[in-house]
């Protein structure tokens, strides 16, 4: 089964609404986005694809006006795909975004940007598998890698001219990876990276004794203190003790990323158990831009509500199996799912947060420099924020200087204060 097109609404790319997309940083079209029917067993691969998707093709649309893509894939497969031409593996969707980016670059005559791939796979039959990609993407220059992705860092380092932009994506079946090694294509200063922290698996194992595991951690979660802080956990009112270690852990691996890759904005969007309410994996992501930022909160809102849909969804299937009956109508959300609670909980704290960063008279600060710190710490998208200062303004908690006539949130220049 092939690609979805996601239902937005919108009319195709015309010439103006590509400039208009681009100049927003937005994509000329409908995203294209992965069919469940690829994903039986695995929904949580299908969340992980959601935002890939989502991300990937803003991103590389959004930087191909003005640099070359390369895409690199430390751990790509293909694994597990059920699909009839990749298009459910990270790699093809990302190979399919890199595609239509050039094409539209192309079609507003801004040149033929370069696209490169680069493939990193360790399994041999993994790997002669993806070479079946080589000839479906002509237009893409694709090099693979059948090696431990570790190793090849000096060789993808090479591969990656030093003007391009690259967008590394790390999705291990393990965890098993030295950070220092990876650090020196970490912190390339064009560049972003996602990494699929194995929570499950990394909580469980960092309870083992093992002394290989514990250095095995240590080298991925390298002078953060993370088995102190696990000993010693402080669980916090209102969290549970799972709640309390992903938070140790999480936050050591943002700090590494933060760290070693010199990354001022790193973010995480869980990945549920399909059928569970807690944390599977990981999604992190290192961005040194605020459009970065800005563009992760959309595409993890839309993720989340495409998640909660797919859990739904198996509860239905579920019942129907149990009761032998079927749901014409499928499967109702309530608002009260995993996404609408999380969000209701980030935007009381995004609000507090933007209040108590807001200076007293006479100084003040301008909305551009208050919102991505707020942002980057909590998930909430850029309009919603804007709307939270335009309701804080209409109480007289804040005040703006400059608040023009008829807007509804705020400008980047707009100085604010209290
Ligand atoms: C979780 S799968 C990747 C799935 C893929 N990113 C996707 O979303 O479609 C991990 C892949 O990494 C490969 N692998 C495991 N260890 C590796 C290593 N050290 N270096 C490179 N590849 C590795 C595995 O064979 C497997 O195909």
């Amino acid at each position: 089964m092939g690609w979805h097109q996601a239902k937005d609404g919108r009319a195709g790319p015309g010439r103006a609404r590509m400039e208009r997309a681009a100049r927003s940083g937005g994509v000329p079209s409908s995203l294209m986005r992965p069919d469940i029917a690829n994903y039986g067993g695995r929904e949580q691969a299908y969340v992980k694809h959601h935002f890939l998707a989502d991300y990937v093709e803003k991103l590389v649309f959004k930087v191909a006006s003005h640099r070359d893509v390369v895409y690199v894939d430390g751990f790509s497969g293909p694994w597990k795909d059920q699909g009839e031409n990749f298009e459910d593996t990270s790699f093809g969707i990302a190979l399919e975004a890199l595609r239509r980016a050039k094409q539209a670059w192309a079609r507003l005559g801004r040149g033929d940007r370069k696209m490169t791939a680069l493939l990193v796979e360790k399994d041999p039959q993994a790997y002669e598998r993806l070479q079946e990609i080589i000839p479906r993407y002509p237009d893409i220059t694709i090099t693979t890698f059948n090696d431990d992705f570790v190793k090849v860092v000096p060789d993808l380092l090479a591969a990656i001219p030093d003007d391009a932009f690259s967008f590394v994506l790390m999705d291990p079946k393990g965890w098993k990876i030295d950070m220092h090694a990876v650090a020196p294509l970490l912190s390339r200063s064009n560049c972003e990276v996602v990494f699929n922290f194995m929570f499950t698996m990394i909580n469980w194992s960092a309870s083992m004794p093992n002394a290989a595991i514990q250095a095995g951690l240590e080298a991925l979660m390298p002078a953060t203190a993370w088995k102190a802080k696990l000993d010693d956990l402080e669980v916090v009112a209102g969290e549970t003790v799972a709640e309390a270690r992903k938070r140790v852990l999480v936050s050591a691996i943002s700090s590494v990323v933060e760290r070693l890759g010199g990354y001022p904005f790193v973010m995480e969007t869980p990945v549920l158990f399909p059928t569970k309410d807690r944390t599977f994996y990981s999604l992190i992501y290192a961005t040194r831009s605020t459009k970065g930022i800005e563009v992760f909160r959309d595409c993890q809102h839309a993720t989340l509500k495409a998640q909660d849909q797919v859990r739904a969804d198996l509860q239905t299937a579920k019942r129907d199996d149990l009761f032998g009956t079927a749901d014409m109508f499928g499967s109702p959300m309530t608002g009260n799912e995993f996404a609408g609670r999380w969000m209701a909980e980030q935007e009381a704290l995004a609000r507090e947060a933007l209040l108590n960063r807001v200076p007293i008279g006479p100084q003040s600060i301008a909305y551009g420099a208050l919102w991505p710190p707020i942002l980057a710490q909590y998930g909430v998208r850029k309009t919603r924020l804007g709307r939270i200062a335009a309701e804080l303004k209409d109480r007289g908690d804040i005040r703006f200087l400059d608040w023009g006539h008829r807007k509804q949130v705020p400008d980047d220049g707009y100085r604010v204060t209290r």
